[in-house]
């Protein structure tokens, strides 16, 4: 993958893509999960964690696999084993829900690394690449993010991080948006700025499937609000989150 060369933007800039906000673990809109299914594109679910009703959760957890159990245990922290939890509950339900399949029914792995051949690329499905199906979750404490799409796909959440400790971030990311964000008016657009590009940047490694095996600062996504990027055949979009989030998506261009 060589260094990206990005078009400019033309045009009015387009609005962030509205995920369908879930009310809760066990919250799946028929009517969404059809489209999805029908093949009418790429669907994104947001949950916020603390929406989760613990009786839920605990039925949640019935549904996984061994590793999940294991993964799930080795979180030291109680906030990031809980929105990994969530994220595989709400990704068990609407994948299954996809399939016609109980969420409990699910058998997950991974595609290739487009890098070194091991199976740790892209969350895989089983059974779900004859139905064209492909998903990818972010999960981070208080917010939990899933995309399902017929191609490639990677999604991204992320908290701000402080503005006093940008300083030390912004080396993970293309010199010329670490360039943006120091020169943005105020501490709060810089924070903006970086949480834009670093979910942009991790939205398309993990829809490549590399992920952090690519180095991130290769790759220019930008740091303004014009959201739309077609990159070596990738579209990336902001993807509406509260106050305090920022997300993105990434999906291979299939036309
Ligand atoms: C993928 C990655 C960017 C995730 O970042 P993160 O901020 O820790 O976590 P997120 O919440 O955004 O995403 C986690 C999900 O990404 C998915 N994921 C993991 N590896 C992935 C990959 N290579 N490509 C796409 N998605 C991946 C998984 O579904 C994971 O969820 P799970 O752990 O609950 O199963 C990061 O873990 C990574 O880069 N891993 C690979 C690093 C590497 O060096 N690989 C070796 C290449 S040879």
């Amino acid at each position: 993958m060589p260094d990206a060369v990005l078009p400019p933007i033309d045009g009015p800039v387009p609005a962030p893509l509205e995920p369908i906000q879930l009310d809760g673990l066990l919250d799946v809109p028929d009517a969404s999960v059809a489209a999805a299914e029908a093949g009418r594109g790429l669907r994104i679910w947001a949950l916020a964690t603390d929406a989760v009703d613990a009786g839920d959760l605990d039925q949640a957890r019935r549904w996984f696999d061994d590793a999940e159990r294991a993964q799930a245990s080795s979180f030291v922290r109680a906030e990031l084993r809980h929105s990994y939890e969530i994220a595989h509950g709400m990704a068990r339900r609407i994948v299954g829900a996809v399939l016609d399949r109980d969420p409990g029914d699910v058998v997950w792995d991974r595609h290739d690394c487009p890098r070194c051949g091991e199976p740790h690329g892209r969350p895989r499905v089983e059974d779900a690449a004859d139905a064209g199906v492909e998903f990818s979750l972010a999960h981070t404490p208080g917010m939990v993010l899933l995309a399902v799409a017929h191609g490639p796909v990677g999604v991204d959440v992320e908290h701000y991080p402080a503005a006093g400790g940008l300083s030390g971030l912004t080396g993970v990311l293309h010199p010329d948006e670490a360039a943006e964000v120091e020169k943005a008016e105020d501490p709060d657009e810089a924070v903006a700025r970086f949480t834009r590009a670093w979910t942009r940047t991790e939205a398309y490694l993990k829809g490549v499937g590399i992920g952090l095996g690519r180095d991130p600062h290769l790759d220019y996504l930008g740091t303004d609000s014009a959201p739309v990027r077609l990159l070596e055949g990738w579209r990336i979009q902001d993807v509406r989150v509260p106050r305090g989030y920022g997300a993105a998506v990434a999906t291979r261009d299939l036309s």
